[in-house]
């Protein structure tokens, strides 16, 4: 059940590293790990911490800035940077307030969500997918559990993209200082955000206030599915037959979630890990104290783990994906983001045929991130 290559080269970012041994990265002052199997490998160690942007910002501006606080303890909040006792209090919350948004949005309650999204959009227009749909659907669901306004949610969203162009080695001091005020009125926000009821429990920890607990939900939560639908729409758009096809046999649209996540899952590249002891992966030793990121755009086509890797496959058999990550930081939401995929683009396609504009689609400028900031679709 091949569904082609992918279209044209607008669709066709290149992947800058093809899979292959581990290799060093001057850039990023870490070593890439691109092949499926070493990626899994690094996933599961457990001598491999996750590295936190929060020390080097508080390396730059200890004796200048001594006041820069909010940025790094904003950072340190964040469950995909933490490891030991704090990751270990922080994981269980997040468990928990995950089951909880399950159990706030059964298929139902997502049907009725999508429903309500498209409801407005017209046949014969032309419509931007990521305000529209892609971010319209995972921004009320947030906000739902946080009790939240929307448009807060989305306001949060855009403060936490500026703040997440720190997240790369050996920053400047110029930007910390400009990110600061964000992570200030991030903060604030968060603090003084009236709220609505239905509010799900969460707290924050001794070492985790609960305002960037929230933060951590909004940007990695919310930005991953947002993401993850629109990359998901462009790769539907450019295919007219696929949309036949997943019109008259719904039980497909699972495989195409999953493909889907493979040739455009949004987290190009992980958060580097760090050796805390010293390892091998795919036959190059890395030293105690050595970066190493996992690059899942490269293992993601990795022809030996999935053959012919550019063609989307609905029916491709595989090793597990790597798009949710792996080991003691895997992803808590996989399956309803899963769910609120298949429901959204399964109910869009029902309703319309879709197709890539004239009218150039833009893509967020992140090496990390695969995402659309604007994807202009037609409807027929
Ligand atoms: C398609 C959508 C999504 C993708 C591709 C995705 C991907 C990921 C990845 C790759 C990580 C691990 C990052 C790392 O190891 O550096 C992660 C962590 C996490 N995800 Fe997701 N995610 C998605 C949606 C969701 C949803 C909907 C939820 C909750 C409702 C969620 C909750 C979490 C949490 C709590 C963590 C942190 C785990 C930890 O550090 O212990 N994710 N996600």
């Amino acid at each position: 059940m091949t569904e082609g290559t992918p279209g044209d080269a607008s669709e066709r970012r290149p992947i800058p590293q093809p899979p292959g041994p581990p290799v060093w990265s001057p850039a990023d002052q870490a070593w890439l790990v691109t092949r499926h199997a070493d990626v899994a490998a690094l996933l599961r160690d457990p001598a491999f911490d996750a590295a936190n942007p929060a020390d080097g910002i508080r390396r730059l501006t200890a004796r200048t800035d001594p006041e820069a606080r909010h940025l790094a303890g904003l950072l340190d909040g964040m469950a995909i940077f933490q490891n030991g006792a704090t990751h270990a209090a922080v994981r269980p919350i997040l468990k928990d307030y995950v089951a909880g948004v399950a159990s706030q949005w059964p298929a139902v309650a997502i049907e009725a969500l999508v429903a309500e999204t498209l409801a407005p959009l017209a046949a014969g227009t032309t419509v931007d997918a990521v305000a529209a749909i892609a971010d319209a659907v995972p921004n009320t669901m947030a906000a739902r559990g946080l009790g939240l306004p929307v448009a807060d949610v989305a306001r949060l969203r855009a403060m936490g993209q500026e703040i997440a162009t720190i997240w790369r080695p050996l920053p400047p001091l110029r930007e910390a200082r400009r990110l600061e005020p964000v992570a200030a009125a991030v903060r604030a926000l968060l603090a003084e955000a009236p709220r609505t009821d239905g509010r799900l429990p969460l707290a924050g920890t001794d070492a985790v206030p609960l305002a960037d607990m929230e933060f951590f939900i909004i940007t990695a939560v919310v930005e991953t599915t947002a993401s993850a639908l629109g990359n998901a729409i462009d790769l539907l758009a450019r295919r007219p037959h696929l949309q036949d096809r997943l019109r008259a046999e719904p039980g497909l649209m699972a495989g195409f979630v999953e493909e889907a996540l493979r040739l455009a899952g949004p987290a190009a590249r992980l958060n580097p890990r760090i050796a805390t002891a010293r390892r091998e992966i795919g036959g190059q030793v890395f030293e105690t104290g050595t970066a190493v990121v996992a690059v899942l755009e490269s293992a993601h086509r990795d022809p030996l783990a999935f053959p012919d890797p550019e063609t989307l496959q609905l029916d491709r058999r595989g090793p597990p994906l790597l798009a949710f990550g792996g080991g003691v930081h895997a992803c808590l939401g996989a399956r309803l983001a899963r769910a609120e995929m298949a429901i959204t683009l399964q109910r869009l396609v029902e309703r319309f045929r879709l197709a890539p504009r004239a009218e150039p689609a833009r893509r967020r400028a992140s090496r990390d991130m695969l995402a659309f900031e604007r994807l202009p679709i037609a409807l027929s």
